[in-house]
C-alpha cells in the first residue's frame, strides 16, 4: 500500500497510542459533556477553575506509564468543547494558567512525552461552548462566524508555532459548519507550513492524513491510514462511577484486530482534576504493556493481513512472517490453517519461544502441534510462522473435485 511519504512511517508502525481527555469537566466527574447535557450555566461552571488544581499532575509519570504500556504516541485534549485551553493562550483567557493549576499543563505534557521517546499530538475541538460566537454562528450569524473562525485560526496557530514539533493534530466537532466556513484548507495549509511532518486527522471536514473510526475497530475506508479511538471505560472525561473497564484481555484483542487491518488504537484515559490517571486505567494499560513486551513483534509494524477465514481469531504479517493471534484457544494441543499457499519453514509459540511441530495434512492445509493444553497466556497467545515468502491465502471452490472444500473467499 502506498502512502504519501515517510511522514507517515512512524504512524504505520505505532499501533498503540494514549488519548488523554483532561479539562475542567474532570472536576465534575461526569464525563466531558456534562456542561452541555445538564445545561450548567457559566456562573456555575467558572468556579471549576478553582478545582482544576493539577496538584498531582506528574507528566513524566504519565509518559512513563504510556511507554511501559507499549504505547508509541499520545494525544492530549488541548481544548475540548467546553473551550478551556490547557496552554498559556494569548487569544483565550479561559486557560490553565488562570486556573488553580497556574501552569501551562500542555507544554509540560509535550516536553515529558517527547523526553520519554513518544510521538506527541494535540486534540483541538473546533466547536466551542465558551465563545458565544460559535453558537451564534451555528444559527446563521455571519459576522459571528467570521469572528469565530478568526479566533479558531489564531488558537491553532498558537499550537503549531509555540510548542515545537507536533506529530499529530487531532480536530473534533466540525459539525454545523462547512469546510468553506472553517476555511479548513487554508487552516491546514497554515498548520503544514509550520509543521511539515504533522499528521492531521479527518475531522475538519477535509480528508487529510487519517480516518478516525470511533468506539469500534474497523477501518471505514479501506486503503487509508486509520486509527480507532476508544474509551477504556464508557467515558472519555473523568467519571469515577464508571467502572465498566475493558479488561487487558479485551484490549490485546482490539490491538490484534486493528493491527490485522494496518490500523492504530488510540486508547483513552480521563485524569481527575488533580492530574491523577485512575489507578484502574493504569493497571489495565500496564498489563497490556507486559503482554506487548513478549508479543510486540506481532503488533508493531505489522502489515495488513486479513486471513479472517480461520478458527482462532486474527492474523498479522511482517515480511515472510505470519502471526496467528489465538483469540480462541481450543486446548487440544494443535491448530490447523487452511488454504495457505506457502511453504512453512518453522512454527513457534511466540508466547514461550517453544517450537511447534509442523505437519502438512494436504497441499495447502497445515497443522501445528505441541501447544500446551492450558492457554500459555491469559491475555492471548500468539503463534509465529516463518514462511518461504509473504503469506498468501487463497480459498476457492475446486469444482469437479470430489474432495472440494465448501468455503467462501475470505
Ligand atoms: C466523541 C465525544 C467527544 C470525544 C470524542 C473523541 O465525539 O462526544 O467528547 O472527544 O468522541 O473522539
Amino acid at each position: 500500500m502506498e502512502f504519501p511519504s515517510d511522514r507517515t512511517a512512524w504512524f504505520r508502525d505505532a499501533r498503540f497510542g494514549l488519548f488523554v481527555h483532561w479539562g475542567l469537566y474532570a472536576a465534575l466527574g461526569r464525563g466531558e459533556w456534562a456542561m452541555s447535557r445538564e445545561c450548567i450555566p457559566w456562573r456555575e461552571y467558572d468556579p471549576l477553575l478553582e478545582r482544576f488544581t493539577a496538584e498531582r499532575y506528574r507528566p513524566a509519570e504519565w509518559a512513563a506509564m504510556a511507554r511501559d504500556s507499549g504505547m508509541r504516541y499520545a494525544v492530549l485534549t488541548a481544548k475540548h468543547h467546553e473551550g478551556f485551553c490547557l496552554w498559556d493562550s494569548k487569544a483565550c483567557e479561559f486557560n490553565a494558567t488562570r486556573s488553580a493549576a497556574k501552569r501551562d499543563v500542555m507544554a509540560e505534557f509535550l516536553d515529558a512525552f517527547r523526553a520519554a521517546g513518544l510521538k506527541v499530538g494535540l486534540y483541538y475541538s473546533l466547536g466551542d461552548w465558551r465563545n458565544p460566537d460559535w453558537i451564534k454562528a451555528t444559527h446563521g450569524d455571519a459576522p459571528a462566524e467570521e469572528r469565530f473562525v478568526g479566533y479558531t485560526h489564531a488558537l491553532v496557530r498558537e499550537l503549531v508555532t509555540g510548542y515545537g514539533d507536533l506529530d499529530v493534530l487531532w480536530y473534533d466537532l466540525p459539525q454545523n459548519f462547512t469546510p468553506a466556513a472553517w476555511r479548513s484548507v487554508e487552516l491546514n495549509a497554515m498548520v503544514r507550513s509550520h509543521q511539515p511532518q504533522v499528521l492531521i486527522n479527518n475531522r475538519a471536514l477535509t480528508t487529510e492524513d487519517f480516518a478516525t473510526p470511533e468506539q469500534h475497530a474497523e477501518p471505514a475506508e479501506p486503503g487509508r491510514l486509520w486509527e480507532a479511538c476508544m474509551t477504556l471505560n464508557d467515558n472519555w472525561g473523568y467519571c469515577p462511577s464508571d467502572t465498566n473497564y475493558k479488561s487487558p484481555r479485551e484490549v490485546v484483542r482490539l490491538l490484534a484486530q486493528v493491527a490485522s487491518a494496518s490500523g492504530n488504537l488510540l486508547l483513552n484515559v480521563g485524569p481527575d482534576a488533580t492530574g491523577k490517571i485512575p489507578d484502574e486505567s493504569q493497571r489495565i494499560l500496564l498489563d497490556v504493556g507486559a503482554w506487548l513486551r513478549t508479543h510486540g513483534e506481532a503488533v508493531y509494524g505489522s502489515q495488513r493481513h486479513r486471513m479472517s477465514w480461520n478458527t482462532w481469531g486474527a492474523c498479522t504479517a511482517n515480511g515472510n512472517t505470519l502471526y496467528l493471534h489465538l483469540m480462541r484457544y481450543f486446548g487440544d494441543g494443535a491448530i490447523t490453517i487452511g488454504a495457505l499457499r506457502n511453504d512453512i519453514r518453522a512454527a513457534t509459540l511466540l508466547t514461550t519461544g517453544q517450537p511447534l511441530s509442523v505437519d502438512r495434512l494436504d497441499e495447502h492445509r497445515w497443522r501445528f502441534a505441541g501447544l500446551p493444553r492450558e492457554t500459555p497466556d491469559p491475555l492471548m497467545p500468539v503463534v509465529r510462522l516463518e514462511l518461504d515468502g509473504p503469506p498468501r491465502q487463497d480459498f476457492h471452490w475446486q469444482l469437479g473435485d470430489a474432495d472440494h472444500f465448501p468455503v467462501y473467499p475470505a
